[in-house]
């Protein structure tokens, strides 16, 4: 593919900037020299039924998924990171968490965990048997213990800026890094629904910003971004966004068009993203009289109807 702005090659060749392996990620992997990558980002498909995954028994599963990260932290760089994005694996509404079912074969591989990042989030399906689910887990692993990682690009506004400190040497000048502080491990970024500006027909992408944050504090400029389970090619966007180099396999031609389209945008700067630095949208700031409970101000016998839902649709048709 020879596009206007960029090359996006099917092939891995170091020469290259951006690559969509057209297949299974097996298969690229294998023609990726050891320690080439810097960053390995993905989300593995979670086994739970979706459009693009044939539900395997749990065994398999997993093996499939060790034979993957196996092959990833051969590429991976001595200097290098890995950050295995996942949810819940749901079997007759019992939950399994990925992130603990997998963990044992990163510790295998003799890889570091340096935090489980929780990748918060408000909107989702409603379960009505247990609590819904607004959260999903980045397991962030190094290689070795000299590793990259840089703070500062990824640091956010503090609540209290302008505090000061009020004894000792140091009385009276600002307490604050002036850069913002650390974003913590709890990241609350909006997860990509049908109101977000970078939705696609993919039905699980990730958030630019989401990956933005950890090729900006993981990697530096040029390095190697490798997503085996590509999608909509987001891993790729965020490595070109901020001047990197983006791999990834995908088997479904339908998503691979998609993320060409997407890589091509992103490297002419005409790809529509929510950025890194926009607070999360508030609707009570917004005006709207959605955010007022028509319920408030209503004697308490017409509240009462609100216990029986069916009652009141009919009355309130
Ligand atoms: C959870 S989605 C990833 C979505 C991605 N994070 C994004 O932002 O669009 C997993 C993707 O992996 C693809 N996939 C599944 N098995 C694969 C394999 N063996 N090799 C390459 N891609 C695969 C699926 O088609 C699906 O698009």
């Amino acid at each position: 593919m020879f596009e206007r702005g960029i090359k996006v090659a099917r092939q891995f060749s170091h020469h290259e900037r951006a690559v969509v392996y057209p297949g299974d990620c097996r298969e690229l992997l294998a023609a990726i020299p050891n320690g080439a990558i810097q960053l390995v980002v993905t989300s593995p498909p979670y086994n739970i039924g979706k459009q693009y995954e044939s539900r395997l028994q749990l065994n398999e599963y997993v093996r499939q998924q060790r034979e993957v990260i196996t092959e990833c932290v051969r590429t991976l760089h001595a200097q290098g990171s890995l950050c295995w994005q996942v949810g819940n694996y749901v079997e007759s509404g019992a939950i399994i968490p990925l992130d603990s079912l997998l963990y044992p074969i990163f510790h295998e591989l003799d890889l570091k965990l340096r935090n489980r990042i929780i990748w918060h989030f408000e909107h989702g399906l409603h379960c009505s048997r247990r609590l819904s689910g607004r959260y999903e887990v980045i397991l962030w692993f190094t290689k070795s213990d000299d590793y990259i990682f840089d703070l500062d690009p990824i640091r956010v506004p503090q609540k209290y800026p302008g505090k000061k400190y009020f004894k000792g040497p140091k009385a009276g000048q600002y307490s604050c890094n002036p850069l913002g502080k650390s974003p913590g491990d709890v990241w609350t970024v909006p997860n990509v629904k049908s109101n977000h500006v970078e939705k696609t027909d993919h039905p699980c992408q990730f958030p630019v910003e989401l990956i933005e944050r950890l090729v900006l504090s993981l990697t530096r400029v040029d390095d190697w971004v490798l997503d085996p389970f590509l999608g909509s090619g987001t891993s790729i966007i965020a490595a070109i966004r901020q001047g990197r180099r983006g791999v990834g396999a995908e088997t479904v031609s339908e998503y691979r068009r998609v993320a060409a389209d997407r890589i091509q945008a992103a490297a002419e700067g005409s790809l529509r993203v929510r950025p890194m630095q926009r607070a999360v949208f508030d609707p009570k700031n917004a005006g709207s009289n959605l955010t007022t409970a028509p319920w408030l101000n209503r004697p308490p016998e017409q509240l009462r109807i609100f216990e029986q839902p069916s009652k009141y649709r009919r009355a309130h048709r």
